[in-house]
């Protein structure tokens, strides 16, 4: 893999993309089969996250370790940053100790920032406007369940926030075709749309929530408040029509898988039931975040894409 960063998902291409679903679904049947693997024996993760994280972290930190490296996590208060120590310095020291380095942050110019003074790669673990890890790791669900996401009907329903940004990104890059069903107010950045369609993504929107399930092989739906967002006025009413619920459900066709890249609200953006119900995959996409991770530290640190 050429790229150096991870930014967003317009960093990679398709043979990218497809390689590290290939390599994490080796990663993933080798941890079945308990084969110990050390790629990474002298390699170190830093992660700086500035906002709260259950899945991210630990997969991260737990892919690392599991393939042998080891990692330093770091709160932003802790660091010197937080007493104006520019990001330009800061990541110019960092890079001399450590040799990948993953932020969850605000603000994605931050994340821009530390990239272009790091000489190590800068792996964007959730930023406000994206969140290209998570929807790499769906994406290997996707194809475990339905080998593989070509001409796939994706449904997006509810805010139009940061994992949405990155369904965009990559439906742009892989062509599967996305619909977004968002309650007025709350679409997708038109930036961000306009260029994936300008790059070749089949992305419709919709209003109708029952009609943009009609064909959907993916049911996708987060939090209707994103950390660092304030609850806008009415907003869970504006939202209850995009719930995914059983009565949505049965609009939908019988196989459609339903997605969430969690934490979930229970009993908001979706129902207990339809969680725990026999479409969920939520499950296997928050295990499938350690696999990908594997894959993409891997790519990223050897510059190899074969175990
Ligand atoms: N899906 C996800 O990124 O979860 P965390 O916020 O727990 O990392
Ligand atoms: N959109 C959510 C995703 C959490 C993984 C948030 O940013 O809070």
């Amino acid at each position: 893999m050429s790229l150096k960063h991870i930014l967003s998902l317009l960093d990679l291409n398709k043979s990218d993309m497809d390689r590290l679903f290939a390599l994490a679904a080796e990663f993933k049947s080798r941890s079945q089969k308990g084969i110990i693997d050390h790629h990474l024996s002298g390699k170190v993760l830093g992660l700086i996250f500035d906002k709260p994280s259950t899945r991210t972290r630990i997969s991260f930190e737990a892919a690392m370790m599991q393939l042998g490296g080891s990692t330093v996590f770091l709160n932003k208060n802790d660091l010197q940053l937080t007493r104006h120590e520019p990001i330009r310095d800061t990541a110019r020291v960092i890079s001399r100790y450590i040799h990948v380095l993953a932020i969850r942050t605000f603000s994605q110019k931050m994340l821009e920032e530390f990239a272009l003074n790091a000489s190590i790669p800068i792996i964007n673990a959730l930023t406000d406007s994206y969140h290209p890890c998570q929807i790499l790791s769906d994406i290997l669900t996707i194809i475990e369940h339905r080998q593989t996401y070509e001409h796939l009907n994706i449904v997006w329903l509810g805010d139009g926030n940061n994992v949405a940004h990155s369904w965009i990104n990559a439906s742009a890059i892989l062509g599967f075709n996305l619909v977004l069903c968002c309650p007025q107010g709350f679409s997708p950045d038109t930036e961000i749309l306009n260029n994936a369609r300008q790059l070749g993504g089949r992305i419709t929107e919709s209003s109708e929530p029952y009609e943009a399930v009609k064909s959907a092989d993916v049911i996708y739906t987060d939090v209707w408040v994103s950390m660092g967002q304030k609850e806008q006025e009415s907003q869970k009413t504006l939202f209850q029509p995009y719930q995914i619920n059983k009565q949505l459900l049965a609009h939908a066709p019988k196989d459609a898988m339903v997605m969430h890249c969690l934490p979930a609200h229970r009993g908001e953006e979706i129902t207990d039931e339809v969680l725990e119900g026999n479409q969920s995959v939520v499950w296997d996409q928050a295990e499938n975040k350690l696999h990908l991770h594997k894959a993409l530290l891997v790519e990223l640190l050897l510059n190899r894409n074969s175990i």
